[in-house]
């Protein structure tokens, strides 16, 4: 079985460990305590009330892909409003290991995924892609914070279209994405849509063509129903997709704005 679930353990949200700094920095530049804390308990994306759902209402059952050492996870435990369900996936074993011996609880789990990348699982299986639907289904919440932004196109797809069915009937993905305008980059035909900032590990950053990227989004069924653009240019965009007719796509009403490259 490529995919294993480990056991929860239970764990005291008073003593909830920070993890160790080695695995903070793998993660990314920031490693302060206090991007991994949430003292004050508060929704931690906000209240996501983008209609119709209510404030709070997406934080019943959260999937979090690409979990890294549970840096969201340690944060939803500590908001006072908690999820009933997190599940975390993650492919770096290391990470997977320490958060499930540190902040596995009822209710709280997490997997590790069996899939290849130079930079944070070379010790994996060869795999490009492998499926997750049976992780679970019905999560009102699926985050990839910074985890779309190192896939490359087929590999969002595939990732992206497992997601719809583990989608509660009004659950959200919220994810963040590198995006620019390929108008930019002439050479680029129609089927060339992601561009990459590292020939030794193309999956250090990969950019998504805006226009292509809605296109793909559409054909998965998906409608866009929120975005923050980057606050800095060429940064994280992060952009809500929902499946239910009930949401408006606002893909055609919010155009990027300038920290977008090419806009
Ligand atoms: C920049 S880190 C972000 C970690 C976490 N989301 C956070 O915000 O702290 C990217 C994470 O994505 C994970 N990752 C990369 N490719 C993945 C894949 N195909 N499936 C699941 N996780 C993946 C990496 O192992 C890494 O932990």
């Amino acid at each position: 079985m490529p995919t294993r679930q480990c056991y929860n353990r239970a764990v005291e949200t008073a003593t909830l460990p920070f993890p160790p700094l080695q695995l903070r920095q793998m993660v990314g530049p920031i490693v302060e305590d206090s991007y991994y804390d949430n003292p004050d308990g508060s929704y931690i994306w906000g209240p996501l009330d983008i209609p119709p759902l209510k404030a709070g209402e997406a934080y019943r059952r959260v999937f979090d892909f690409g979990c890294g050492c549970g840096r969201e996870e340690r944060r939803l435990l500590l908001q006072k409003d908690r999820p009933e369900k997190i599940v975390g996936l993650d492919i770096n074993p290391e990470m997977i290991d320490w958060c499930q011996n540190n902040l596995a609880a009822p209710g709280v789990s997490f997997f590790h995924h069996d899939v290849w990348n130079v930079n944070y699982a070379p010790k994996n299986s060869k795999n490009r892609v492998l499926p997750i639907r049976h992780i679970g289904s019905d999560f009102t919440l699926i985050e990839a914070n910074s985890v779309f932004t190192h896939l490359h196109e087929d590999q969002s797809k595939f990732y992206l279209d497992q997601m719809r069915s583990m989608l509660a009937p009004t659950g959200i993905i919220r994810a963040t994405w590198f995006l620019f305008n390929k108008k930019a980059f002439p050479m680029m035909g129609d089927n060339l849509n992601t561009i990459f900032i590292n020939e030794a590990d193309p999956s250090n950053a990969v950019y998504y063509d805006w226009k292509a990227f809605v296109t793909m989004v559409h054909k998965l069924g998906y409608r866009i129903v929120h975005i923050n653009w980057a606050q800095m240019l060429g940064f994280h965009n992060i952009i809500c997709l929902g499946r239910s007719d009930n949401f408006l796509d606002i893909s055609n009403m919010t155009p990027p704005g300038t920290s977008v490259l090419g806009y």
